[in-house]
């Protein structure tokens, strides 16, 4: 079997791919991806709660309920995750999740003292900025993957991860339609930058499995782990094409693609 420029999806002749194809380097490497995974889509589901609450708080009970829904999704994912962790390494226990706080770095810009801000600024930082990366990202990797587990997983995640962002980007139109949301623009930078730490920088990528790899772990993509040079491409793409004119829609102002 050669996974390097396998077709996405399996074809004619293809037989199921089996994570004991896998040398153990690349088996530790696509457990590592999911198992960190798992733990990000945990610490989601804390954040989606917190937001709930803000929402309800805010008068806003409908995108209060999506929200809940949104925590019950994350959960879901985190068991999707762990069964590729089992897949490939049974028995590797999960990585704690952290607290991870979505607020404005630095105190002398806030945080946003009430609900209402506070619960814009996650949905923006989480819906409009996070999940609408996850989304690219999680299509480029559908795309791609062809080991079972993986493609489960991402069948199942991307769709939920769609409703996300549209949760994002409705509470910030429905916000904008009343008030004024420009406050957040000295915020996105940040927000860009936690996004793509969370879910790009600590993320194992191909380069993980080391150099001198073989050939088999030099392209996991059909496991779902993208090579760095596309998971950039993919990610400069949605911030160019997407995020940026879909914040400037609403007057928010955000730098262009490496410069925030
Ligand atoms: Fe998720
Ligand atoms: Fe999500």
């Amino acid at each position: 079997m050669r996974l390097n420029g396998a077709p996405p999806g399996p074809g004619p002749g293809d037989g199921p791919i089996r994570a004991d194809d896998l040398p153990p380097s690349a088996r530790d490497a696509v457990a590592g991806l999911w198992r960190y995974r798992e733990r990000v889509e945990r610490e989601a589901a804390a954040l989606f709660t917190g937001l709930a609450a803000d929402l309800a708080a805010a008068g806003l009970p409908a995108l209060a309920a999506r929200a809940r829904v949104a925590a019950d999704d994350e959960a879901r994912h985190a068991v999707r995750c762990r069964a590729i962790v089992d897949a490939c390494r049974p028995g590797l226990p999960p990585l704690s999740p952290r607290a991870v706080v979505v607020a404005p770095r630095d105190p002398g810009d806030g945080p946003p003292a009430d609900a209402g801000r506070r619960a814009l600024y996650t949905s923006v930082a989480m819906g409009c900025v996070t999940e609408t990366l996850s989304c690219a990202l999680l299509l480029a990797m559908r795309d791609a993957a062809r080991f079972g587990p993986s493609r489960a997983a991402i069948a199942g995640i991307v769709k939920d991860e769609l409703e996300h962002s549209r949760l994002g980007w409705a509470h910030l139109a429905a916000v904008a339609a009343t008030g004024d949301v420009t406050w957040l623009t000295p915020h996105v930078a940040a927000m860009r930058a936690d996004a793509l730490r969370h879910d790009v920088a600590e993320l194992p990528t191909t380069e993980a499995a080391g150099p001198g790899a073989d050939d088999a772990a030099a392209d996991l993509s059909s496991f779902g782990i993208l090579p760095r040079a596309r998971v950039t491409i993919v990610v400069e793409a949605t911030w160019r094409d997407v995020i940026v004119p879909g914040l400037a829609r609403h007057g928010i102002v955000a730098a262009p693609a490496g410069e925030g």
